[in-house]
Parts: C-alpha cells; sequence; structure tokens
C-alpha cells in the first residue's frame, strides 16, 4: 500500500543521514524541503523529494497539501498519563501560596493520585488512558513514553504497568513503558522510607521484570522524595533486570540525581531546573539525554531551566510534556514548543529538535521515529493551512494539526 503526499509547502525535519539526536549548535538548524512530496509504503516512509524531482506519481492514496506543511510526529518522552481522578484543588492551593512539597507533605500531590488510582479498575484506567492517548494523538504526536508510579505498592504498580501494556497493544502510537516505584513515599512507610526502597528493590523491581512490563526504571531523585544513596540502589537494581534509567532529577534542588543517572548510562534526566557548571561538566561526553519539561515549570510556576546554557554548552536538549494530574495536566506538544520559545528563549527550529529527534532519543526509538528519514516509521502529520515552521509555536493555544498518519495509516 502507497500513499503519495503532493504539493507540500514545507517538508520538516528531513534527514538525509539520520541523527541519532541533534547537540548544542547543530540544534539551531532544521533541514526542509519547499514544495515538496512524501511517498509512504506500508508502514515506513519510502521516499521525499522536490514536486519537481517526483518520480513515482502513482499510488493508492493521494493527498495534496497545497499550503500546508507536513512534520514528523512529536515524540513526548515523559508522561504519567495512566492515572486516577483529577487534581484541580491543588491547583487552587497552589495558588493560594502552598509550595508542591508542602501539598506532598499533607498527602496531596502524587499520594493523593496514588490512593484514587489504588481505588479504580484496571479497566477504568484503560479506557481513561485511551482517551488521553486519542487526545494527544490528534494535537500531533506519534510516540509516548508513559511511568507507573502511582500505585506506591506492587499491586498497583502491576496494575499501572499492565494498563500501559495493553496500551501498547491497542493504541496505534509508539509506546515505551517505565517503571517508576519509586516516585513518592506511601503514608505508611513514612519514617521507614529505607524499607520501601527495599520493596522496591527486592519485591517490584523482579516481578516487573518477570513479566516483562517495563523497558524503563525511573526514580524521583530530589529533595523530599528518594536521596542519590536510594536511587542509586534502585537504579543498580533496575539495570540488572534489564530496564534503562531514566530518571527524575534537580526540579526542587542540586540533587545530585544528574550524576548518578550518568553513573548508571541512564538514556535521560529529566527536569533540571537546578543546573550548574558542575551538572553540565557531567553530562558532556555521557550517552544521557538532558531532558526538560517546560509544561511542569509553566504550571508550578518554578524557575526554568538553564537551557541556554546547556546548549552553548554543546548538550543536546529534548522536551517532553510532563502529562500528568499534578504538575502538568496537559499533553499538548504544540504549547510545549511554545513555551520553548517564549519562556526558554529557544528558536522554533531548536523547540522542534527538543520535541522530535531529541525525545525520540530520550525514549531510545530515534533510530526509527523522530525525523522524515527513509526507512524511518511513517509517523507524521499535516497541519491546517499556516504560513510558515514558525507560525506554529507562534499561534499558541489551538490546534495547527489537521490530519495525522501513524505506521503510513491515516487517524
Ligand atoms: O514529573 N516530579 C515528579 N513527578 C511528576 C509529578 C507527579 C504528580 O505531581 O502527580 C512530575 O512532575
Ligand atoms: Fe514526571
Amino acid at each position: 500500500m502507497k500513499t503519495l503526499i503532493i504539493n507540500i509547502k514545507e517538508l520538516v525535519q528531513v534527514e538525509e543521514n539520520p541523527r541519532l539526536k541533534v547537540c548544542g549548535k547543530d540544534m539551531t538548524e532544521i533541514s526542509t524541503i519547499k514544495n515538496a512530496y512524501l511517498l509512504i509504503e506500508d508502514d515506513k516512509i519510502l521516499d521525499f523529494g522536490e514536486m519537481e524531482n517526483i518520480k513515482e506519481t502513482q499510488a493508492d492514496n493521494i493527498v495534496d497539501a497545497t499550503n500546508r506543511l507536513v512534520f514528523p510526529s512529536f515524540c513526548d518522552s515523559h508522561t504519567h498519563l495512566v492515572y486516577s481522578g483529577s487534581r484541580e484543588i491543588e491547583y487552587i492551593d497552589k495558588i493560594r501560596g502552598l509550595s508542591y512539597e508542602e501539598i506532598a507533605q499533607r498527602g496531596g500531590g502524587i499520594l493523593n493520585s496514588a490512593k484514587r488510582l489504588q481505588e479504580t479498575s484496571e479497566d477504568d484506567l484503560f479506557e481513561d488512558a485511551m482517551k488521553r492517548l486519542d487526545e494527544i494523538i490528534r494535537m500531533g504526536t506519534g510516540a509516548v513514553e508513559i511511568k507507573s508510579g502511582y500505585g506506591l505498592n506492587t499491586e498497583s504498580e502491576l496494575k499501572m504497568l499492565r494498563v500501559i501494556k495493553r496500551l501498547k497493544e491497542s493504541s496505534p502510537l509508539k509506546i515505551k513503558s517505565n517503571f517508576l516505584g519509586a516516585h513518592g513515599v506511601p503514608l505508611e512507610y513514612r519514617n521507614r522510607q529505607g524499607e520501601f526502597v527495599d520493596l522496591v528493590i527486592n519485591e517490584m523491581i523482579p516481578l516487573v521484570a518477570k513479566d516483562n512490563l517495563a523497558d524503563f526504571i525511573d526514580v524521583f531523585c530530589d529533595k523530599g522524595f528518594f536521596t542519590v544513596e536510594e536511587t542509586d540502589r534502585i537504579l543498580t537494581q533496575g539495570v540488572k533486570y534489564g530496564m534503562r534509567p531514566k530518571i527524575h532529577a534537580n526540579e526542587l534542588d542540586y540533587s545530585g540525581g544528574i550524576q548518578i543517572a550518568v553513573k548508571h548510562n541512564a538514556l535521560s534526566c529529566d527536569h533540571l531546573e537546578f543546573v550548574g557548571d558542575e551538572e553540565i561538566e557531567c553530562l558532556l561526553g555521557s550517552e544521557t539525554m538532558p531532558t526538560v519539561l517546560p509544561g511542569a515549570a509553566f504550571f508550578l510556576n518554578m524557575r526554568l531551566s538553564p537551557v541556554r546554557k546547556m546548549m552553548d554548552a554543546g548538550l543536546p536538549v529534548a522536551m517532553a510534556s510532563d502529562f500528568n494530574p499534578g504538575s502538568s495536566p496537559s499533553g499538548n506538544m504544540q504549547t510545549i514548543v511554545s513555551f520553548a520559545c517564549v519562556n526558554y528563549r529557544m528558536t522554533p527550529q531548536e523547540a522542534f529538535n527538543a520535541t522530535t529527534i531529541n525525545s525520540a532519543y530520550a525514549m531510545g526509538i530515534s533510530k526509527t521515529h523522530g525525523s522524515i528519514a527513509r526507512g524511518k516509521i511513517a509517523n507524521f502529520y499535516i497541519t491546517k493551512e499556516i504560513p510558515n515552521l514558525e507560525y506554529m509555536p507562534y499561534y499558541y493555544g489551538t490546534n495547527k494539526v489537521d490530519r495525522v498518519f501513524l505506521n503510513g495509516i491515516e487517524y
């Protein structure tokens, strides 16, 4: 089955020689072809080029993209989109001045979501998450990583991961699963945090691995949550059971999380509001993708990660939505690109590199996703009629995505 998209005003993020990630100054550039075609065979990209050089004009399905741009789908490398209920009351508490940590101390925050998730059936969690997946598909996302971490006991963590497994089987999105058993300390383990860490290590990780439920292992390594030593122990066990680390770090303080992530060859290290010279030095030369979550920083009104400083030092930067009910109740990657431009002073080109190829790297799929390259999976979207690439972040707040193709099929 062949699909041919013709008369594309601008085909964005094309790669003749695909890269696994884009670093430092290279992030300022994004290759595009004006007046282009894109040819798909089954689920893969077969060819692309300028309309005047088109070789094949026959296909089973021909789509005219006059006045429209085509982009590779967003890769959202950090979400918690399997959850139960919502937390708008805490949102009001935050507006009134309570901090994220104060809300957590009161049994709100992650513990609040955990209590509700424990009471929700697997089927209901699945149905709710499928709706969220449909929502992000319509907004241009083609691949997503989903974390556990609202279970906080063995049974509920496994339940969450089974839901993610079902989502993998049922959704056209490319999905990666991440076991985040150490997301918060349950109330019954207060003052016995070490025992909870032992439970994650000795009981949860082996069971998760036994049913092959997680691609990655995560820890919330930050002030008031899990220490560097605890993170070290958990990641050591996760790696032993075949899960690559991807952790939350340096959101609330210089937690030492970046150093421990790099020590364990983490695929990514996420949040990164607190990054100094030492952290940048540590990330340079590592395989760990610094990943920033502009939606959480916006929603919690936090200090911003020094993204420009990291890029100037030669580091790559990825960006993801952090879609979750507490700190970022949105999976809209188009607004993430707008936040990247306005709050972090990134150019639209840098922001698209951060949310496609680099975020694909951060979920271990940049060989097959994150750009328009021959042989890659045909995950892309056609925009509404818009003037250019820059218009995407500029005209923020509405959906500029018109038609979505995943695995070569229109949704
Ligand atoms: O990535 N930082 C830790 N975890 C989530 C927040 C989860 C929540 O508040 O429910 C995050 O922002
Ligand atoms: Fe998160």
